[in-house]
């Protein structure tokens, strides 16, 4: 390992089908008024918003609430929480739901107290808060993004078609503590399911192809890709199997809490055309990751061969007896592809409501980040998005 970091992550989890009782050991760190906020009503349907309503009462606390976070949540929906946490003069945010609920409640919390537009300072100048924070603590109830502990936050902008995340650098905007109760996962529809199972894959992945080094990061990368496989499986063929559940929500939340980017460069590339499929069509995040990381990993696979024959042996199991290296490296993503429609993933974007007239849009929308085995340009990133139709 060649890199020279600092590794601090702050964020208190508590985890198993007992784990909301610890609510009842956060909430009194917190003063009394507590911002609630949540999606589009699943965890009214499913009883998680009766069960967390109860603890906040019983902790006699006075509770406002933002609901109606969308998946990809929008800078409209940003300005609207920051009025209501303002008005609520909030002390803790307290997010129930998805990575899009969890990532909203920290772009609240540097928004609050910030005198100047939040998507501008935020989102365009990339800039970090210099006012103060408000503290974010997590339930989750879907599975694939690691928003629960870490400090990523992405908000949309359907007016100008951008889907840009900030990553904060102070990791005091990670949530204080998350809730992770593998059994609020079980009422979620198949799609998000295995939309969340690529998202953590694709993490780790983001996270393995870039470098040659020899770092102890990779080891763990590949531990946790195999456990995801081996799990998802398993919830594949049975949804309510409740320790494949569990292991995918703890491999979730390890594939993006900062650990496994220490010390060693990382692509996100896949992220970033992603993203901008999603600004354009407002798909699922997990579902852009999925149509577009084929076309993209068979493109830069000639440029990174000993890491992509890597994968296909410690990963995917992959004999290379007699092969040459970019044969087995190939059987990788062939063995990854197959996994990929066991599931049912959404294996192009047309799928997802993108035309070809939309390419060269998303092209512009895509940022352009080094670390891969090869930086793109325009032309290779309309290409990589042609292929993905
Ligand atoms: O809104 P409700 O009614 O709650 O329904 C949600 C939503 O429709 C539903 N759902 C969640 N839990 C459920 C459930 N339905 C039934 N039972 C449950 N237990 O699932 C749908 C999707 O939820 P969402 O929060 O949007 O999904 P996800 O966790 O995938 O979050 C996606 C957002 O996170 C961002 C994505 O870009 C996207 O905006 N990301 C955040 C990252 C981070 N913080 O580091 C990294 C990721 O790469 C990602 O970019
Ligand atoms: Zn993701």
């Amino acid at each position: 390992m060649l890199g020279n970091f600092s590794y601090c992550n702050p964020t208190k989890l508590y985890f198993g089908d007992e784990s909301l009782d610890y609510l009842n050991t956060e909430l009194p760190k917190y003063g009394k008024n507590v911002v609630l906020i949540y999606g589009g009503g699943s965890i009214k349907k499913n009883g998680i918003y009766d069960a967390v309503v109860k603890i906040l009462k019983d902790n006699d606390k006075n509770v406002a609430e933002i609901a109606g976070v969308m998946p990809n949540p929008t800078v409209d929906k940003l300005y609207e929480g920051v009025e209501t946490a303002r008005g609520h003069q909030a002390d803790l945010l307290l997010a129930v739901g998805g990575g899009s609920v969890c990532d909203y409640a920290k772009a609240v919390s540097v928004s609050v107290n910030c005198d100047e537009d939040p998507w501008e300072k935020y989102y365009l100048r990339f800039e970090e808060p210099d006012c103060e924070t408000l503290p974010v603590g997590c339930v989750l109830t879907m599975v694939g993004t690691g928003s629960e502990m870490n400090a990523g936050a992405v908000i949309t902008n359907p007016k100008t078609k951008q889907k840009i995340g900030h990553v904060f650098a102070d990791e005091k905007i990670m949530p204080k503590f998350a809730i992770l109760n593998p059994k609020y996962t079980l009422t979620l529809p198949h799609y998000q399911m295995v939309a969340g199972i690529y998202d953590i894959f694709n993490h780790i992945c983001e996270q393995y192809f870039s470098g040659d080094d020899d770092n102890t990061s990779d080891y763990i990368s590949e531990g946790l890709m195999r456990s995801v496989v081996h799990a998802s499986r398993i919830a594949n063929e049975n949804p309510q199997d409740y320790e494949a559940r569990s292991n995918l929500m703890w491999a979730a939340t390890w594939a993006l809490n900062t650990l496994v980017s220490r010390g060693k460069s990382t692509d996100w590339m896949v992220h970033m055309l992603g993203q901008s499929v999603g600004a354009y069509t407002d798909a699922t995040h997990g579902m852009t990751l999925a149509a577009v990381s084929l076309p993209y990993y068979r493109y830069i696979l000639p440029y990174g061969v000993q890491k992509f024959k890597r994968f296909a042996v410690n990963v995917w199991d992959v004999n290379p007896e007699g092969k040459t290296d970019e044969q087995v490296a190939k059987e990788g993503l062939t063995a990854m592809e197959s996994w990929m429609k066991e599931l049912g993933l959404v294996m192009n974007i047309t799928e997802l409501g993108a035309t070809e007239d939309m390419i060269g849009g998303i092209a512009d929308g895509t940022l352009i980040m080094p670390g891969g085995y090869k930086v793109l340009n325009r032309e290779e990133i309309i290409n990589i998005l042609k292929e993905s139709l």
